[in-house]
């Protein structure tokens, strides 16, 4: 059986944390896609082509430390605009979407490019104050400034002409701005619940 569920929504909205609980809970793969524009980012920095970076992509790039930095965001983030970067990786994200017994997949395009398909999307967001002082509880620093790249990186990401950061018609809206990340995820589990209900009559 190949079940897919869709979490978009922007930087540190909770998408990452919600994710996971919910391939744990019910035996999904989970793939985060934006592991893959960040290594891409990662090797541009090292002097790589993006589009041969993305297209030659290999499973160790994955592995590499420091990926998951806010420069290491930032800079996936200005890769993930080059439309040629994004069809580079679109078919090793829809193999893994049909695996077998179910995946999870996290970023900004699944619902709308992806996986248009998917059997659940959820569209986790938050305000951009939320989301910042989340993200500078993780790494310190300047509040102030991890809200002006956070609302940089936004802006950038929901400003693409491909495929920009934006809810599929279809998907379920969840606010995590002032939501528990248990009641984040058990909104999202009785969404997954009620979709293989339906899947199995
Ligand atoms: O989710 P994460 O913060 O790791 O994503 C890093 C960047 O990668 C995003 O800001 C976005 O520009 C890009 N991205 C994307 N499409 C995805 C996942 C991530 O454009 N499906």
């Amino acid at each position: 059986m190949s079940f897919t569920v869709a979490i978009d929504g922007p930087a540190a909205a909770g998408k990452g944390t919600i994710s996971k609980a919910i391939a744990f809970d019910f035996g999904f793969a989970h793939l985060d896609t934006g592991l893959l524009y960040r290594a891409v980012g990662a090797l541009v920095a090292e002097g790589k082509d993006p589009i041969l970076a993305a297209r030659e992509l290999k499973p160790s790039d994955l592995e590499r430390g420091g990926l998951r930095t806010m420069g290491a965001g930032q800079a996936a983030s200005r890769v993930a605009a080059i439309p040629e970067v994004r069809a580079a990786l679109v078919d090793f994200q829809r193999s893994f979407a049909r695996k077998e017994g179910g995946a999870v997949l996290d970023g900004r395009d699944i619902g709308t490019v992806i996986c248009p398909q998917a059997e659940v999307k959820l569209f986790v967001t938050a305000s951009p104050e939320v989301r910042a002082h989340r993200r500078w509880l993780e790494v310190g620093g300047d509040e102030a400034e991890v809200l002006a790249q956070v609302k940089e990186r936004d802006r950038r990401d929901s400003d693409r002409a491909t495929a920009p950061l934006i809810p599929a018609d279809d998907a379920t809206i969840i606010d995590t701005s002032f939501m528990s990340i248990d009641d984040a995820v058990a909104k999202a589990s009785a969404l997954i619940r009620e979709a293989i209900r339906k899947m199995n009559n």
